[in-house]
This record gives C-alpha cells, structure tokens and sequence, in this order.
C-alpha cells in the first residue's frame, strides 16, 4: 500500500546574470531590471493552484534552486518564504536552502537572507583555478568566490554547501586535487563533486573546448578526490554528494529516497503521492519565464500533468535510490511505489548475479562494480517495451 512520504517544496527562478556555455539548467541571462515582484505573484498564484493536492501536509524543506535565486533581494526571498508560510504548515525548524552564484554575493545580502529564513546556503564555486573558472564563462574568480563563503559564514551561515565540478577543460589529477583542497580550507558542511558533463543544447556540446580529461583521467579524479574528502571527514551518501555527519542536504535526499515534492517556478517539477487514488503524479511547468509569467495559477501553466504508469514505478524509484550509498529499505520501496517487492525480482536476479546490487538485511544497495556502471544497472529495470 502506498503511504505518504515527507513533503518538500522546490522553489526555481530562472534567470542569471549571464548564461554558462555548459550548462542545460533552464535558466536565463537577464536583460535588464529582473521583473521581481510579478514573478513572487507568480510563485505564490502556483502553490495556490497546487494546494489540493497536499492539503494539510507539512513542508519538511524549501530549496530556492535556479538559475541564480541570489539574483533576488533578500526581501524578496523573504516575500516569497512568508507568502509560502502563510499558505502552507513549515516543519518547525526546516532546511530552507538558497543557491548562490559567487559572483552575486554581498555581506549585507547574506545576513538579510538568514533573518528572511534561509538557513542553509549553496554556491556555485565550480573551480578555485582562474584559468578554469575563465575556461567555463564564470562570471567570478577564485578570490571572489572565497570571499562570498566567508561573507555568508561571517553572517551566521553555518550550513554550507560548495558545487564543484571536475574533469575540466584543460585540468589534470593535481589541479582537480588542489580544487577540493582549497573548498575543504574553507570548512564547508556539505561539497557536491560533479563531473563535467556535455550536455546537449549547449554551446559545450556543440563546440566542445579542447582538453576535456578522457574518462580514465576522469575516474582517477574522482577517485582521488574521494579519498581526499573522507580523509577530511566528509562521508560521501550519494553519487556527487559528501557532507559531514548530519550535514546531509536533507532536501535532496528526499528526492532521493522517493518522496513527495511540490515545484513552482517556471519549468519547476512536482512529485506527489495520491493514497486515496494508489497513484503517483507528476506535474511539471512551463519553462519560459515569460509564458510562465503569463499562465502561473491557471491550467495552461502546466507543461504536464500525468500519473506515473505502474510499470515505470520500479524504474523511478531506483533511478533515485540506487544513487545513495546506503541504499534503500525494501519496506521503503514497497511504502512508496506501492508495489510488492517481488515485482522486481526478476531485474534483482539479474542485478545480484552480476555483482551490481547488494541484498543485505532487507537493505538493497548498490556494488562498486554497480555504482561504476549504474546505467547499466538501471537498464535492468526499464519496463520492457
Ligand atoms: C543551478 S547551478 C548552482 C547555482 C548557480 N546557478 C551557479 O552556477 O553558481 C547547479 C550546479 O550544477 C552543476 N552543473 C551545472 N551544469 C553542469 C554540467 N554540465 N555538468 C556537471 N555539473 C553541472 C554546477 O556545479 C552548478 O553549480
Ligand atoms: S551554471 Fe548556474 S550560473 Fe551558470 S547558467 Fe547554469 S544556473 Fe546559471
């Protein structure tokens, strides 16, 4: 039997100051004077129009993703996180995380943000090399992004979060070294290690800059970088993800562990689970901000609107668990697909003769041999057409 998991509640806005060649995030440059106070009418038009369909639920965290949400004023952040409250029950002490682009930071802006009710904050570092940070049309430097992480600690931040990317144009195994080095310096909670990846319908893909690192230099970077970050104390709970203990993103591990989220923001994504119907829904929004701006609160906001088909549900539901490291409880599983375990048992037959996944003590997790070839592992788990 399906049973309702925790709630959170993804809140995108879609605008930076200047679009990055690699990244296929739907966010936009900003031309002009960003049209703030439309746009929080907007979101809040948008929870409206999702309500019913988590009435009397409360939010266990709020995530502030973009595009560049820094972009917008701490009252306005504010405006939003009020409006949000008024609408909605918070869990007393909630995760309430705002990514920041380095280049966007002030120290006024940080202290503001915190007494709005962000409590947590994630920046966008990639690289603490100039060259690579040039390399990849950031708009800020290494001492630049130093100094932002000091302003937001300075204010009274104490959890936070640094992106860092690897396997960078022109980097080898020491500079990605010297990258982690220099994040762990600045005693972050939480480091999100990602590989570069080309990503279609950027200017990356279709122009790749010379010296991207071939995939054995690349796994050497993550190796590495992963020994150097647990030697530190920082445990690595998912793919791209190590924080110190308790410092977990504990949004994201909501995705993770399949559970329920709210998204609004243009091209924002919700998930819900629905007992009464023993279905799950997705809904997703338009992803121009200017046709998003129009529609917000009214059916044609909607990019989609559909029920997960039972027989992608076992798929969905790894696609996210397999990718912490602690795996998944089957009795999760069940709760929050609804299916019985023994729908997956002949892909799991597969998966567990190969050395990919572990059955351990009603936990399933992934191999090493797994994680390293997680795509094919998920294969095993498609529906068959
Ligand atoms: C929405 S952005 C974070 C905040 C802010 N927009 C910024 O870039 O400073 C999310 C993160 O995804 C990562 N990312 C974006 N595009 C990527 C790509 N093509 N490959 C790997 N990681 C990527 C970056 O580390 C980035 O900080
Ligand atoms: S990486 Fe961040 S700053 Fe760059 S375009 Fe994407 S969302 Fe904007």
């Amino acid at each position: 039997m399906l049973q309702l998991p925790p709630l959170a509640l993804y809140i995108h806005i879609p605008w930076c100051v200047k679009k990055c060649p690699y990244c296929d995030f739907n966010s936009h440059g900003q031309q002009g004077a960003l049209p703030e106070a439309e746009y929080i009418a907007a979101l809040l038009r948008d929870l409206e129009q999702d309500l019913p369909l988590v009435w009397g639920r409360p939010v266990s965290s709020i995530f502030f993703g973009g595009g560049t949400p820094s972009l917008f004023s701490a009252q306005s952040i504010g405006a939003i996180i009020d409006g949000v409250a008024a609408r909605l029950r918070l869990r007393p002490g909630l995760e309430v995380t705002l990514e920041t682009n380095p280049g966007t930071a002030e120290y006024d802006r940080f202290e503001a943000y915190r007494r709005a009710g962000v409590n947590r904050i994630s920046f966008g570092v990639q690289s603490f090399d100039d060259g690579c940070l040039a390399r990849l049309g950031r708009i800020h430097d290494s001492t630049q992004a130093e100094w932002a992480v000091k302003q937001a600690q300075d204010a009274g931040f104490d959890n936070i979060n640094l992106d860092l990317m690897y396997a960078l144009p022109q980097q080898d195994l020491p500079m990605a070294e010297r990258d982690v080095e220099r994040a762990l310096a600045l005693q972050p909670t939480h480091i999100s290690h990602y590989q570069l990846t080309l990503e279609p319908n950027t200017l990356f893909h279709a122009r790749p800059p010379a010296g991207i690192p071939e995939d054995d230099l690349a796994w050497d970077m993550q190796e590495h970088c992963q020994a150097q970050l647990a030697a530190a104390g920082f445990d690595q709970y998912e793919v791209s993800a190590y924080a110190r203990e308790g410092r977990q993103s504990q949004h994201n591990l909501n995705y993770w562990q399949f559970g329920d989220y709210l998204g609004i923001g243009a091209g924002a994504h919700g998930k819900l689970t629905l007992p009464a119907e023993q279905a799950i829904r997705r809904r997703w929004k338009r992803k121009h901000p200017a046709a998003y701006l129009d529609t917000a609160g009214r059916p044609e906001s909607l990019g989609g609107d559909e029920l997960i088909a039972i027989e992608r549900l076992g798929f969905e539901f790894m696609l996210n668990a397999l990718r912490l490291n602690n795996g998944f409880e089957i009795a999760q599983f069940e709760a929050r697909t609804g299916l019985p375990w023994s729908a997956l048992a002949e892909p799991m037959e597969h998966a567990v003769s190969r050395d990919w996944l572990l059955l351990e003590q009603g936990r399933v997790r992934c191999t090493e041999l797994g994680a390293r070839f997680l795509n094919d592992v998920l294969d095993l788990f498609l529906p068959s057409e």
